[in-house]
């Protein structure tokens, strides 16, 4: 049967198979005809101003037309080739681009194209490490409770304490997972908190560090599992606490990266160097799939060898796209033309200020604000996923036209740098607005 006449969610409906979806009880999706700025218009007219950013992706705002410009040429240039025995000029410029823009020894950028794969592949690397270096008995992957990092296998594992893998459970490799100490604005307890953290991680390192293979955390952000935010001063002490056992450190900075967290990389904050680095989301402005696992010299040289069963052997058709590679150089030129770092730091002083006011509501708790996002937890209860009230948060906000996608009781904010300071003031003062009318619902 011919679907000319039916829409597009008609068509959707029919052929489509939706991601983190509930396909049986999920409401239609929103067709989207075109995206500008912090703005997208539906099919239908409406405009929603994106505090999302697309699932985290979006850095400078929604069709920037640099980049668009920068994809449209190379597309009409090479679209793409195979990267084993070839290289291209946006994949040689970007890696430059993002080993210029990290902290030494980091100085080798493997690329894939999502972030799982980024944290698959740095996964695979740490193995492979001791592998090649001869030390088998490195079985062990340690990670933060919490943390996500993907949905391939590995990333599974390491993120299996974020509540999402429960039918893959018997699948997993060894993990062990370590307490993250959480903070927010006028907190208290923090530093108590951190120091039971650490004397469980040191009481797990003095059993098991000797087994570790690595040790992986989004630094100073976990984003799916609520937006929790640590001080850097604890991530640091951790770091420390592996690099002095050896234990490779992975930062998946896939969310955090690009400016997220009002530095080009959240692990400047915390003035740590890990040994391996995850990026995707913003690595490409946000456009095209890509990802890339940066490595340092340590890690690559021991890669190298005389024949290949030493070399890393994993791959992807579209590893170092072209376009996602020049979308790539397009988003970094941004930053330095568009001061875009500048306009986040703006973006948290706004929203800090906004932060301190929405707090005062009755059940609204845990205010914290880092970079562009801007979160808080509704009731007293730690983040849960599975709470009701981010639907009904979600659907009020959606009649005001502001897109945002809470996380069961955690609701943020996350706008792209280009929001205008009256964008952010609509959407600041919409969500106070469906916060009041929705107290009921959690503030008890
Ligand atoms: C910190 C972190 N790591 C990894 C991923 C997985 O990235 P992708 O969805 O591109 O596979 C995500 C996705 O949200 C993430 O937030």
């Amino acid at each position: 049967m011919s679907t000319r006449s039916l829409s597009t969610v008609d068509i959707d409906r029919k052929y489509v198979w939706h991601p983190f979806t509930q396909e049986r009880t999920a409401p239609p999706p929103l067709p989207v005809a075109r995206a500008k700025g912090a703005s997208l218009f539906l099919e239908d007219g409406r405009e929603l101003l994106d505090m999302a950013c697309s699932w985290w992706v979006n850095v400078h705002g929604h069709s920037h037309p640099k980049i668009a410009e920068a994809i449209a040429r190379q597309a009409a240039t090479m679209e793409h080739v195979i990267f084993a025995g070839f290289t291209h000029e946006p994949a040689a410029r970007l890696a430059e681009a993002i080993v210029n823009a990290l902290p030494r020894p980091l100085s080798r950028v493997f690329y894939s194209d999502n972030g799982s794969t980024a944290v698959e592949v740095a996964l695979k690397m740490a193995w492979q490490y001791w592998r090649n270096t001869g030390d088998n008995n490195r079985r062990l992957f340690l990670a933060f409770q919490g943390g996500y990092h993907g949905d391939t296998f590995g990333a599974m594992a390491v993120g299996r304490t974020s509540g999402y893998y429960d039918p893959f459970d018997e699948l997993m490799c060894e993990v062990r997972h370590l307490p993250f100490a959480p903070t927010w604005m006028g907190d208290a307890e923090c530093e108590a908190r951190e120091a039971l953290a650490l004397a469980e991680i040191d009481a797990l390192l003095a059993a098991h560090g000797h087994e570790a293979a690595a040790f992986l955390a989004e630094p100073l952000v976990q984003g799916a599992s609520g937006m929790n935010m640590c001080r850097p001063e604890f991530l640091r002490t951790v770091v420390e606490r592996m690099q002095a056992r050896d234990i490779p450190v992975i930062l998946d900075e896939v969310m955090t990266g690009f400016g997220r967290t009002g530095t080009m990389f959240a692990m400047e904050q915390a003035h740590v160097v890990p040994d391996l680095v995850c990026l995707s989301k913003g690595i490409s402005g946000g456009f095209l799939p890509l990802a890339a696992t940066v490595a340092s010299t340590r890690i690559y040289e021991a890669f190298l060898g005389e024949d290949f069963h030493t070399a890393f052997a994993h791959g992807h058709s579209f590893t170092a796209n072209p376009l996602g590679c020049a979308a790539g150089v397009a988003s970094f030129a941004l930053f330095q033309e568009e001061g875009t770092l500048e306009r986040i730091g703006r973006i948290t002083a706004s929203n800090r200020a906004w932060l301190a006011e929405v707090a005062k509501l009755p059940g609204v708790t845990r205010p914290r604000a880092l970079g562009s996002i801007a979160a808080v937890t509704l009731g007293r209860d730690e983040s849960d996923y599975h709470a009701g009230i981010g639907t009904a948060v979600k659907a009020k906000c959606f009649e005001r036209g502001l897109l945002i996608r809470p996380m069961g009781n955690v609701v943020y904010l996350m706008p792209p740098a280009c929001v205008s300071p009256q964008e952010l003031a609509r959407a600041q003062e919409g969500l106070t607005e469906v916060l009041r009318e929705t107290a009921e619902l959690y503030a008890s």
